[in-house]
């Protein structure tokens, strides 16, 4: 049966709430929050397809919440409610992103038919985020093997395992394709039918991991106003992706290891147990071993985990796999651009094949996304490359450099490298960066404009990506 789509009323005006409510709820799903707060906290838990929202309200304004909720969703349609004599400030919102807004002496049939169409907008725009997925999918889907040793093992590994249901544990710097290797594994057990559910562990509140993974009942908390099935039961007779399996608190792991061990899930609040056939596969770049001796995690959850370990090399150990790589990613961006670059030069595959590679394939294909769109040529050589990547580590530079300013550039570079490197380390979070370095934030921010630092594109997608489509 299809569901009715779910319509969030943000005011901090009972009355107001209550009236809309009453129009509303012939056609839709009602929920109703009186702050800001409150509704970033729903949205969380719920499927929210159009919110109207209230722009003046005590705590976190409208606008911030429109913000918050554009930064983190890209599939919830937004109303803004105004009164008469604010409606500059709709304007801004609307820009901002929200799809259209109403004032308070709203009319009936209009609001209506308003919360109508942009119902009908957010179900196009979900169908066009698919179709163009749709279309990017085969280039995000193959996965470059290469010729390094070692990824040949792998690869004739994933071939062997691929029709028995044992659980992988992927290990890697960031970027080394974990998840990659992941959809391929899928891809080749199961047929195209078959479910594949990415939970990245990592961006789930801690309180909803539960819910997520196991799913809920309806009342089983505050806030669960409807039954949800869980990430294990919508990966039935697929694969299961537990991404940042690290990240898991030690009572979440607890459960996920009796799920393991007994092969059902219990949703939260409920007394069913649901059988489950699924296949797990999980990743972290964190060094799991360590974290059972620190313990951080759970020694028997680790052993259950480890069954097929599958350890993917750093970029900076598979070197012969770079021009194979940057091939695929010419050809990718020439696609996407439109353009028609041919190839490196065998100088500039020599720069970049002496290069750290931190960021890993990630950080590669960024430089190539970034190459492709820039660029006029058909071949791309060394001084195409930006400087930082003619450096093979931070402090020798690989080609040399002559003449005025190169002290100023080598020091830019060095203070990159290093700033990036401290913002890894914690997960970009900019203020805990700054302390780290013993920086005033606004320093660190002002540094980060200057120095050009920013998150990979990868990451951007994969930020784009997290949400799973609705069931
Ligand atoms: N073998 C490969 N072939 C082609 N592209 C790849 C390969 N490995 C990685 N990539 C590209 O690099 C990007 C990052 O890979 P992926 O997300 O799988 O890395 P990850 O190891 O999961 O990183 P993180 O630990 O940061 O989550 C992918 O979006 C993909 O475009
Ligand atoms: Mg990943």
């Amino acid at each position: 049966m299809k569901e009715r789509p779910t319509i969030l009323i943000v005011d901090d005006d009972e009355s107001i709430r209550d009236t809309l409510e009453a129009i509303l709820r012939k056609k839709y799903f009602v929920l109703k929050a009186r702050s800001g707060e409150e509704a970033l906290e729903i949205v969380e838990i719920e499927e929210v397809n159009v919110m109207l929202l209230d722009i003046v309200m005590p705590g976190i304004s409208g606008l911030e919440v429109l913000q918050k909720i554009k930064d983190r969703f890209d599939d919830i349609e937004i109303i803004m409610i105004t009164v008469l004599k604010e409606v500059d400030i709709a304007v801004r919102a609307i820009k901002m992103g929200a799809y259209d807004y109403i004032t308070k002496e709203f009319n009936y049939d209009d609001i209506a038919a308003l919360v109508d169409r942009a119902v009908e907008k957010q179900k196009l725009s979900k169908e066009l985020i698919y179709l163009q997925t749709e279309r990017d999918q085969y280039f995000e889907d193959t996965i470059v093997m290469g010729k390094t040793p070692i990824m040949e093992q792998i690869y004739m590994l994933v071939k062997r395992i691929a029709t028995i249901p044992a659980t992988i544990l992927i290990t890697g710097e960031t970027g080394t394709g974990k998840e990659m290797l992941a959809r391929f594994i899928h891809r080749i057990s199961f047929d195209t039918k078959s479910p594949f559910v990415t939970v990245h562990l990592a961006s789930i509140p801690r309180e909803l991991i539960e819910s997520t993974l196991f799913g809920h009942e309806k009342g089983a908390f505050t806030g669960a106003h409807k039954q949800r099935l869980g990430k294990f039961e919508l990966a039935h007779k697929g694969t299961i992706f537990l991404d940042e399996i690290g990240d898991l608190k030690y009572d979440t792991q607890a459960k996920l290891l009796r799920v393991i061990q007994e092969g059902c899930i219990e949703r939260v609040g409920g007394s069913k147990t649901i059988k489950m056939d699924v296949r797990l596969i999980a990743a972290t770049h964190i060094n799991l071993e360590k974290a059972v001796q620190s313990e951080d995690f759970r020694e028997d959850l680790y052993y259950r985990l480890n069954v097929i370990p599958i350890r993917l090399p750093p970029l900076r150990d598979r070197l012969v796999d770079i021009p194979i790589l940057v091939d695929h990613f010419i050809d990718k961006y020439n696609r996407k651009f439109r353009r028609r670059v041919e190839k490196f030069t065998p100088e500039a595959l020599k720069v970049i094949s002496q290069y750290s590679w931190p960021g890993n394939i990630r950080e590669l294909e960024n430089l190539i996304e970034r190459l492709v769109a820039v660029t006029e040529k058909e071949i791309i050589s060394p001084e195409d490359i930006p400087v930082e990547y003619h450096f093979s580590n931070l402090t020798a530079p690989v080609v040399s450099v002559e003449g005025e300013g190169i002290l100023k550039q080598a020091r830019d570079i060095f203070e990159k490298n290093f700033i990036m490197k401290a913002l890894e380390r914690v997960r970009w979070n900019r203020t805990k960066t700054a302390k780290n370095l013993g920086i005033p934030l606004s320093t660190l921010k002002y540094k980060m404009r200057m120095l050009n630092v920013y998150k990979t594109i990868g990451e951007r997608k994969m930020k784009y990506r997290k949400r799973e489509p609705r069931q």
